[in-house]
């Protein structure tokens, strides 16, 4: 054993007092006492296993001004989160072998902690579905628009579906309607009409289509960012191969509160009403909804303070999803089992890699944290290219020390580890 990490450990959905040790950066023993080579106590902290965050926008090839792999990946280690899976709509588009094999060669220059790709699947790639598969971690597909994003028609849906199973990799829905969103789109002053501009209906057709086409079919679908009451609705008797998830900004906020700065908190799919957001939080509670993921889609602040209607949608997220949870665990507002299963086990089982939890047999990938260390997030102390958070001065809790496959990366909240480090994962 290269190493034992000995404190108060989640292990098999409860705390233990126990050790974990660590052998070629793998989880190889549990138990009451272990000693190795290199022993960690941590006394009076919390051992967590460090989160996944399957969905985020790092940008980079193309849009290094908003954010690129390695401040993306940093501000991700700084959040505990020990995985990203990075979406497609960079530019070029993530959407053939040559574009996806430099993305790969480029993050794995710049990645501070390990990552997957998806590609994007559009009208015209559909026939090479087959040949991306070997390559990517999963798809992504945008039914409706969105910030440069890649369309495909829904008559296609089902035949790309056809062409993605039999694998064990998922594909991720931007559900939103196309013809639905053309329909309502008026010009936007702020968010109330940004929601009316996209409304729910066009979130619960889209989601209808998706589970229409995936009918019979053998695949894993993932609903991102899922928004509103009445497509969650829908996916209540959805079959076992559907997932969902929701976003923080969609769990925090609402139209109701008067926000300022609103351009700030245009995202789609949009902030909606505070009917929306208490059915949303309470799903993640019963467990109706998955996961959490952050949509991290960083924009400069020069890009958003332009007029609501032309300012482009997207919030960033990835270093804060962990630590606003944290809190919310720490108010009591939500069990640690909860927070636990959705942004670390469920996410890894999506994506089929050997992370999300402290057991024997996957990578050691764990964060260490002090429950009485409450901050409040300051924009200017995360690690985003685009220097802002819609979440300043709201109570969190930071990781101190992060471990990916057992590799100290982070310590005393200061980086250790260096660019480079990340492996691509979910091939
Ligand atoms: C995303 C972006 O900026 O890339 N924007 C957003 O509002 N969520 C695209 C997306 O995920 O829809
Ligand atoms: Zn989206
Ligand atoms: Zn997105």
């Amino acid at each position: 054993m290269d190493q034992t990490v000995e404190g108060k450990i989640y292990v098999n959905g409860d705390f233990q007092e126990c050790c974990i040790g660590i052998t070629d950066g793998k989880i190889s023993n549990i138990k009451k006492i272990l000693k190795g080579d290199k022993h960690y106590k941590f006394d009076h902290k919390l051992i967590l296993p460090a989160g996944i965050d399957i969905h985020v926008h790092f940008r980079d090839p193309g849009m290094k001004n908003k954010e690129d792999f390695s401040t993306g990946s940093m501000a991700a280690a700084f959040g505990g989160i020990s995985c990203v899976f990075d979406m497609p709509n960079t530019n070029p588009q993530t959407t053939n072998l040559q574009a996806l094999s430099d993305k790969i060669a480029l993050a794995k220059k710049k990645s501070f902690i390990d990552f997957g790709l998806y590609a994007g699947v559009i009208d015209d790639n559909i026939k090479q579905i087959s040949n991306l598969k070997k390559l990517c971690s999963g798809f992504k597909v945008y039914i409706g628009g969105t910030t440069n994003s890649l369309q495909l028609d829904p008559i296609y849906l089902n035949q790309v579906f056809k062409n993605i199973s039999s694998t064990n990799k998922p594909v991720l829905i931007h559900a939103e309607d196309d013809a639905c969103l053309n329909k309502h789109k008026i010009i936007e002053n702020n968010l109330a009409d940004h929601f009316s501009s996209r409304p729910s209906i066009c979130e619960e057709k889209a989601i209808r289509s998706v589970i229409e086409a995936a009918n019979g079919v053998d695949l894993k679908v993932h609903i991102c960012h899922l928004s509103s009451s009445i497509g969650l609705e829908l996916l209540k008797n959805r079959t076992k191969n559907i997932t969902c998830g929701v976003t923080p900004h969609h769990l925090f906020f609402n139209i109701e509160n008067s926000m300022r700065n609103q351009v700030f908190y245009k995202v789609n799919p949009p902030i909606r009403t505070n009917f929306d957001r208490d059915i949303l939080s309470n799903s993640i509670k019963n467990g109706l909804i998955d996961i959490i993921e952050s949509d991290h889609a960083p924009h400069t602040v020069e890009e958003k303070n332009v007029e609501f209607d032309s300012a482009p949608s997207g919030i960033p997220g990835v270093e804060t999803i962990f630590p606003l949870f944290l809190y919310l665990v720490k108010d009591g507002k939500l069990p640690f089992s909860r927070l636990l299963y959705s942004l670390c086990e469920k996410p890894a089982e999506i994506l089929n890699i050997p992370k999300g939890k402290l057991e024997v047999g996957k990578d050691a990938d764990f964060i260490v944290v002090d429950f009485k260390k409450v901050c409040k997030i300051k924009s200017e102390r995360l690690h985003y290219k685009c220097e802002w958070s819609p979440f300043e001065k709201w109570p969190a809790i930071f990781p101190i020390h992060v471990f990916i496959r057992g590799e100290k990366l982070i310590e005393d909240q200061e980086m250790l580890g260096k660019k480079g480090f990340g492996r691509f994962v979910g091939v």
